[in-house]
């Protein structure tokens, strides 16, 4: 019967190691046991950016980079987009399982009625320059909302912790809508607790007359679908850093600010904004061809494709692209899907990008779809951080609750100076 085990031998020293494999990994800490000398520290792995290490054992999110899946809590990404609503899968991630009417009935009522934020951050939202990026603004008020909720620190608590899940996911479309209407030297207006989630954000973004606003259904919809396709995807770079910031028992504030923090950056959740700046920039359908051979000269990257799990297109494109005909109906055609079409068109058959497995990912379409709904390109990395808040939650709570995690200190390989004494400056 085949062993679930590695045999490891040492080449300089003819040892040979049983390392025990689980779930197609060994554990790290196994390899430390390779020594040459018995005082050595042991072996460890290097791993550049994390390409090919596992930090957690999770149930949230599941993906098959290969075949272009992505279940939350088993439940297809398709299933949930066509059938539920972003309220319910938040919290389907955060719970674990569907919710009975009542327990659906009761999320929403107190999300819904936890929308509004302390008066004083206005104060701090107007300290912003009128030209702030509102990623930058949203990032600073979430950090500084850890200073409203100081008990927040308690992060042991699950019933504290709840508090603040609560309190985030309810609160961040009024930060986010707050920091687009200060972009626009708009007064604020505040959350209407008689529409949905999505309702409720376009009427914080939209409304001129502080009177009842009715969102447009399928705007409305549209963003909720959105929501959906954007709420968790496993260990990726903002999340990593929602664990390793949480790792530190720092309250969840503060850890989400360094998550939202790192989804800002262009290689990730920065890249919807970056991929509209780019189709803007190249215009016409015409100019693709040049583009394209700058993208093969590695002069730039194609933003909004590639990824480092899906070597297939990105599920969650092939449904922001239907959500984008549907919008259109609304809004009109944005003439930038042209450009974006005739871009993926040749990516597809290009054997630079095919040899690469270079798809469209999340961030290719989602913001043609913005821009057509009249969202700032600015406030695109915003609309990211929105619906991804309860994924950053539920994998600190589950990073806080598995009993194997502990503060986040990886090792490194030295290759600086040998020690060496100190030169007084006259004789340097
Ligand atoms: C998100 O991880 C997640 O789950 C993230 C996310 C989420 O939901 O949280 O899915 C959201 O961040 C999606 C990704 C958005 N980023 C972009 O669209 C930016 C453009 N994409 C690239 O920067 C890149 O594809 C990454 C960052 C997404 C992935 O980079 P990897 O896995 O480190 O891959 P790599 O840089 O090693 O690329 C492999 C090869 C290289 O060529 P060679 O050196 O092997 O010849 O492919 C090339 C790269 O130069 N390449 C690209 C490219 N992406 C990779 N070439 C041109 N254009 C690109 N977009």
């Amino acid at each position: 019967m085949a062993q679930n085990t590695l045999t490891i031998t040492d080449n300089r020293t003819g040892e040979t190691y049983e390392v025990p494999v689980e779930y197609d990994t060994i554990r790290a800490m196994d390899l430390r046991q390779i020594k040459v000398q018995q005082d050595d520290f042991g072996m460890m792995s290097y791993d550049p950016a994390f390409k090919n290490t596992v930090s957690t054992k999770s149930t949230i999110t599941y993906i098959d980079g290969a075949k272009g899946i992505l279940r939350y809590r088993g439940y297809p990404i398709e299933q949930l987009a066509e059938q539920s609503n972003y309220l319910e899968v938040a919290y389907l991630i955060l719970n674990g399982e569907l919710p009975t009417q009542e327990q659906y009935d009761e999320w929403e009522y107190v999300i819904l009625h936890h929308t509004f934020v302390h008066e004083s951050t206005k104060q701090l939202m107007q300290a912003f320059r009128h030209d702030a990026h509102p990623m930058g603004m949203f990032i600073s008020t979430i950090a500084a909302m850890s200073t409203f909720y100081p008990e927040s620190r308690d992060v042991l608590d699950p019933d504290t912790r709840l508090k603040q899940i609560i309190r985030l996911v309810a609160k961040v479309p009024t930060v986010a809508a707050f920091s687009y209407r200060h972009s626009r030297g708009l007064p604020y207006v505040y959350p209407d607790n008689d529409l949905s989630y999505t309702g409720n954000f376009l009427n914080m973004l939209d409304n001129m007359r502080q009177g009842k606003y009715e969102p447009d259904p399928v705007l409305e919809r549209a963003l909720d679908v959105l929501f959906i396709l954007h709420a968790d995807h496993e260990q990726n770079c903002g999340t990593a850093t929602m664990r390793v910031i949480g790792s530190s028992h720092s309250d969840p504030y503060s850890a989400m600010a360094g998550a939202a923090a790192a989804l800002y950056g262009p290689l990730h959740g920065g890249a919807n904004e970056a991929v509209l700046r780019m189709l803007l920039e190249i215009g016409d359908v015409k100019n693709v061809p040049e583009f394209m051979k700058g993208v093969k000269n590695r002069e730039r990257l194609l933003m909004g494709f590639g990824h480092r799990v899906y070597k297939n297109y990105d599920p969650r494109a092939k449904i922001i692209k239907k959500i984008a005909d549907e919008v259109f109906e609304v809004t009109g055609r944005s003439p930038l899907l042209d450009i974006a079409l005739e871009l993926e068109r040749i990516a597809l058959e290009d054997d630079f990008f095919v040899s690469r497995n270079l798809y469209p990912n999340v961030d290719f379409y989602s913001g043609i779809i913005y821009q057509a709904m009249r969202f700032p390109i600015a406030m695109f990395p915003v609309l990211f951080a929105i619906p991804r808040t309860i994924g950053w939650l539920s994998q600190w709570v589950e990073m806080l609750n598995d009993p194997e995690q502990k503060i986040a200190r990886p090792r490194q390989i030295y290759l600086g100076y040998d020690e060496r004494d100190y030169v007084p400056m006259s004789e340097r």
